[in-house]
């Protein structure tokens, strides 16, 4: 194995990033792991219908494309993006759409597919604008769920990783843009 290869593999245990210290939280293989679960569970649970995930953007493409591949019956999927965090740390609860889902949702399964939900604001606005557009059923898939911060009632049907209020970047989580390309989940160090 040549050296960058090995280099890749290892996992760091502490990066930074806009000057703050963050260390290994999620490995890559209990990524892996948890992902693969709810794959199979949505392909059981869908079984006999073709469910279109709609992924929010930017944080859930990494997470949305390994979960696609798990999933062991057709789907579609699509994509809605949101802004509302800009560059700080603590959610606004102001929502911005960006740009919304071409698909027409009119009778589909929609799964929405999202990176983490934390005061849940974001998630309550998607699902109850794909609502408008009258689809057969919605259901909500997050990698991770900040339970304690959720304000919001939205069920969420499937989880990967209850977590605390803690902030996290990499697996498609970013701190001001940067840090979605790390390959493992990281968390804030505090000072
Ligand atoms: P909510 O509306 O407060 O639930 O915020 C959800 C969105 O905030 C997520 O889709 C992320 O984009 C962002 N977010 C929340 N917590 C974190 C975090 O710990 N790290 C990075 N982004 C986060
Ligand atoms: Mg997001």
């Amino acid at each position: 194995m040549s050296r960058t290869e090995k280099t890749f593999l290892a996992s760091k245990k502490q990066v930074s990033c806009r000057d703050e210290k963050f260390e290994i939280y999620i490995d890559r293989q209990a990524i892996q792991t948890r992902v693969q679960e709810m794959g199979l569970a949505i392909s059981g649970d869908y079984e006999g219908r073709i469910p279109i995930l709609i992924g929010v953007l930017n944080g859930s493409f990494v997470f949305l494309s390994d979960l696609m591949r798990t999933i062991t019956i057709e789907c579609e999927v699509d994509f809605w993006k949101l802004s509302s965090y800009g560059a700080r740390k603590v959610s606004s609860g102001e929502v911005t759409e960006l740009k919304k889902v071409d698909a027409n949702l009119a009778g589909r399964d929609v799964i929405v597919v999202e990176d983490i939900i934390d005061t849940g604001l974001s998630i309550e606005y998607v699902v109850g604008r794909i609502h408008e557009y009258g689809p057969d059923s919605i259901s909500v898939a997050t990698l991770l769920h900040k339970e304690e911060a959720t304000e919001s009632d939205v069920s969420l049907d499937y989880v990967g990783f209850r977590i605390p209020d803690q902030f996290v970047i990499g697996y498609g989580l970013d701190y001001g843009q940067l840090g979605r390309n790390l390959p493992e989940i990281y968390v804030r160090v505090d000072k």
